[in-house]
């Protein structure tokens, strides 16, 4: 059986930068589920579905035409063929997402379309409820989070080393807004699994969060392969 690690947290906790490390240093497959309820999003807007309608959302997600590729150490995202990578991270993006999230009937589409990622010899799962609802069985599960200060900056910095033009306190009403939305649903909020070890990176180095990851692998014996 396929071993399960999940990373969940708010978002710019650095669940994505230590998921895909950890993937790729165990040399296992790795979901990025926000991407799936991002892609959901700008699928809606695409084929003007209305974002209150829960059935047609619903029977979007189950059959929205999408596809990871890699491409070097780069993943890329194809939504009905079509390289949606960058589109897909903005913040717009991702509050369509959190909006859409919230749905039942929503993500009770993306369920087994999440858990069919489970594959030999294993798989990083990140997202908000992967420990919860999607993985429950995971033998590892953490929670990584960080201040909303110290995330809306790491956001802000990703954006200006992009080139685009963004204010700080824009980023951080954003920040709060979405961890907001995201805790307080009543569909898999954002909450740590009973069984997670948590984890505050707010004044943590990526390396030293890996490292602690890295231990936290070692010692359940979940490392198969290492690529050094
Ligand atoms: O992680 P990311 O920022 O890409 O997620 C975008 C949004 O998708 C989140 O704000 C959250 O509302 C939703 N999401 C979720 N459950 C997940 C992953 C993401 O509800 N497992």
């Amino acid at each position: 059986m396929a071993t399960i690690i999940t990373i969940d947290g708010p978002s710019g906790a650095g669940k994505g930068t230590i998921s895909r490390m950890l993937a790729k240093k165990l040399r296992f497959h790795y979901l990025d589920s926000g991407a799936l309820y991002r892609l959901l999003g700008l699928a809606a807007v695409r084929h003007s579905v209305d974002m209150a309608n829960q059935q047609d959302l619903s029977t979007l997600a189950g059959h929205m035409d999408i596809d990871f590729e890699a491409s070097g150490d780069e993943l890329k995202v194809l939504l009905e063929g079509e390289d949606v990578s960058l589109e897909l991270r903005t913040e717009n993006t991702g509050a369509l997402a959190s909006q859409v999230a919230s749905l039942p009937n929503v993500r009770a589409a993306l369920l087994r379309r999440q858990q069919l990622f489970a594959k030999e010899p294993g798989l990083v799962a990140d997202g908000r409820d992967m420990g919860t609802v999607v993985f429950p069985e995971a033998p590892l599960k953490i929670y990584l989070t960080a201040s909303a200060e110290e995330r809306a900056q790491r956001r802000y910095k990703e954006l200006l080393a992009k080139g685009e033009n963004v204010s700080l306190r824009a980023l951080e009403e954003q920040v709060r807004s979405r961890d907001e939305r995201d805790m307080s649903r009543d569909a898999s909020p954002l909450i740590p699994a009973a069984d997670a070890v948590q984890l505050d990176s707010s004044e943590l180095s990526i390396q030293e969060v890996m490292d602690t990851v890295l231990n936290l692998v070692y010692l359940k014996g979940l490392a198969t392969s290492v690529d050094h």
